[in-house]
């Protein structure tokens, strides 16, 4: 696929962003210093922890350079009751911070995470549990990937990974945050895994169709048919999890799209991104106007974990959506964008509008049976029936309030506000319906950045 040519340009692209990416020895050094000095206060402490187990890419040298999280797991023996594990899982994370920032976070199970010398800790508490699928808690896995990894990758392949990560982070399809809608680290070592460095998986997944499916053994049943996103990665140490279940359709199109340009014309932007210079506010003007758009302003829930309210605000884009659909306005695309304070859901549009007469097309106009009932139906005709193509056609009245697009996202807005989870009804206590002109008064910073992006339609890496 990579023309000869382009080898050896990638080949010293990658040396170059690996500079960039390894983590410095002294920052191996001080993470392993600070790993050891938790792991020997919590395992001297009275409890009914086992041990201490440092998981996550720092545990195995995948880690990206300024990534300082330490994953570290307090062990129990199975047997032991959740809600004790919960309770002593939480005391011995509390004492780990003693004279340190942190605060409670919310796995499957609640956990202190915080900062001590510059690293981002978590304290998880997880059950010992012979194979990876017989775990009690998602948490469960975790030390199995990091035995399997620590086994199967060499030196050379850590770096590899690096160099994976830091191509996904670059085009923007990396992470295991909801908000992202992206590929874990983990998924990502899998795929350096199976194709045996950087270069062959991204010659990898510059072949794969519209769907993927990576297994690590032959399995009984055909993932295929038990997960419905574009990529499935099987995870080695339990069957039952997709790796990639949160990646979407977009991001999968999009990793596709970078591998094949990247081996085209390979180049670090690939890496990096390049920063987008949002455009004067006249050029935007000049774009909205070839386009008709609304957005719904709100507010970003304080209280709930983030990654909880982004999924919650994919899944209230796509319900408003819905509600235009039905009201039969055309949703060209939807967007939702947060800097995690203020909101904007938005919606581009066929039209703002739609006329007095609403044309419903019926039955064929032969079909003596169903035509009969289908002008049965008690509704106001603007005028008689007639027959179009074979069908009967007729034209009802549709009311003030269901011709605006706009009325009908507010009217809808205004419903959640009281008929939805908690984090919605939050987030839209304020909402309100904008226009362009308005959305246009919003128009600086980030969401300036953001706007231009959308209406430039360009990935990061182009
Ligand atoms: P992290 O999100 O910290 O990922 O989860 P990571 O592997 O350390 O990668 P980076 O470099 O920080 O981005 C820690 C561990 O939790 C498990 C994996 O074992 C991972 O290594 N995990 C996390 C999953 O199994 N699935 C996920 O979606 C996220
Ligand atoms: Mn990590």
């Amino acid at each position: 696929m990579a023309p000869k040519n382009n080898e050896g340009k990638i080949k010293k692209i990658c040396s170059s962003v690996l500079k960039k990416i390894v983590p410095p020895k002294k920052e191996l050094a001080a993470e392993r210093k600070l790993f050891l000095e938790i792991k020997k206060k919590v395992e001297g402490m009275k409890g009914k922890h086992i041990r201490l187990e440092w998981c996550g890419s720092s545990a195995r040298g995948t880690h990206l350079r300024g990534d300082k999280d330490l994953d570290l797991f307090v062990m129990y023996e199975k047997e032991m009751g959740e809600n004790e594990l919960e309770e002593e899982g939480l005391r011995i994370g509390k004492a780990v911070f003693r004279g340190h920032k942190w605060e409670k976070a919310y796995s499957q199970h609640p956990y202190i995470r915080g900062v001590i010398k510059g690293f981002d800790v978590e304290i998880v508490p997880g059950y010992i549990v012979k194979r990876g699928n017989e775990i009690k808690s998602a948490v469960d896995r975790t030390p199995f990937h990091n035995k399997l990894l620590l086994e199967k990758f060499s030196a050379k392949d850590k770096n590899e990974a690096r160099l994976l990560k830091q191509f996904m982070k670059g085009i923007g399809a990396y992470g295991a945050d909801l908000k992202n809608e992206a590929l874990p680290g983990y998924g990502v070592e899998l795929l350096v895994l199976k194709y045996g460095g950087f270069l062959d998986a991204v010659k990898g997944i510059a072949k794969w169709g519209e769907r993927e499916v990576i297994t690590f053994k032959k399995l009984e049943r055909d993932p295929a048919n038990d997960f419905f996103t574009p990529l499935i990665i099987i995870d080695p140490v339990d069957e039952n999890r997709n790796v990639a279940s949160a990646l979407s359709f977009a991001n999968y199109e999009k990793m596709k799209l970078a591998a094949r340009k990247f081996l085209e014309e390979p180049s670090e932007k690939f890496f990096f991104g390049v920063k987008v210079e949002a455009w004067p506010q006249s050029k935007v003007i000049e774009e909205l106007k070839k386009r008709e758009f609304l957005a719904i302003k709100a507010d970003f829930p304080k209280r709930i974990l983030p990654d909880l309210v982004w999924g919650q605000l994919r899944r209230y884009l796509r319900k408003a959506a819905t509600q235009l659909e039905e009201k039969d306005f055309a949703v060209r695309r939807a967007n939702v964008w947060s800097d995690e304070n203020k909101v904007f859901f938005m919606y581009e549009l066929k039209e703002l509008n739609l006329p007095r007469a609403k044309i419903i097309r019926g039955p064929m106009a032969n079909d003596k049976e169903n035509v009969k009932r289908f002008l049965e139906k008690k509704r106001k005709l603007l005028k008689k029936p007639r027959t179009e193509e074979g069908r009967i056609v007729i034209e009802v009245e549709r009311a003030d309030d269901e011709r605006s697009a706009k009325k009908i996202l507010q009217g809808f807005v205004n419903t959640c506000r009281t008929n939805e989870s908690d984090g919605i009804k939050i987030c839209l206590r304020n909402g309100k319906v904008l226009t362009e002109h308005e959305i246009l008064e919003h128009y600086h910073g980030s969401f300036a950045e953001h706007l231009t992006k959308y209406l430039e339609g360009k990935e990061m890496f182009e």
